[in-house]
């Protein structure tokens, strides 16, 4: 066993684990973190995605003690308190879940791309939105969720 030191959502975790252990079975087994989901466990679907200080992977491709001393950023940490992120809110209002299974990582990504560039072009968000797989809704409204909450985000930044 190793121990593992690391922040998760601005809370700071030490624990004892194998060292094969992966970051998603950490994340959804040893803190109880299980909006971050398993789609694959191969590096293939994009669903275990999560921030790694500041930048998305796939989380089922990661040792957790990869992650020792990183912050890190489940969905559980995107909003705050109760005011969700304007993506949470537009992936919503859009229509843009169904079963709900890709949308943690669709999530993470897009609220990493907004958090870098509030104006993207249709290629930038169809590229950031082919990073997870989604069997149900098709991409469409997830596109336009994401064009939405950066029209939301430019409004808030313009006062
Ligand atoms: S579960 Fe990691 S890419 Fe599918
Ligand atoms: S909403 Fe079901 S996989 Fe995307």
């Amino acid at each position: 066993m190793n121990i593992l030191k690391l922040t998760i959502n601005g809370q700071d975790h030490s624990k004892a684990i194998p060292a094969t252990m992966t970051l998603l079975d950490f994340l959804r087994d040893e803190v109880d973190l299980t909006g971050t989901k398993n789609g694959c466990d191969s590096g293939a679907c994009g669903c275990c995605t999560v921030m790694v200080d500041g930048e998305p992977i796939l989380s089922c491709l990661m040792l957790a003690m990869e992650a020792e001393g990183c912050d890190v950023t489940t969905i559980e940490g995107i909003a705050q308190g109760n005011d969700l992120h304007p993506l949470q809110e537009t992936m919503i209002e859009k229509g843009a879940i169904q079963c709900g299974y890709c949308t943690p990582a669709m999530i993470i990504n897009g609220v990493h791309l907004l958090d870098n560039n509030t104006n993207p072009s249709d290629e930038e968000v169809k590229e950031c939105i082919s990073a997870t797989v989604c069997r149900c809704t098709g991409y469409n409204s997830i596109e336009k969720a994401v064009h939405s909450a950066a029209a939301k985000m430019r409004g808030a930044h313009n006062g």
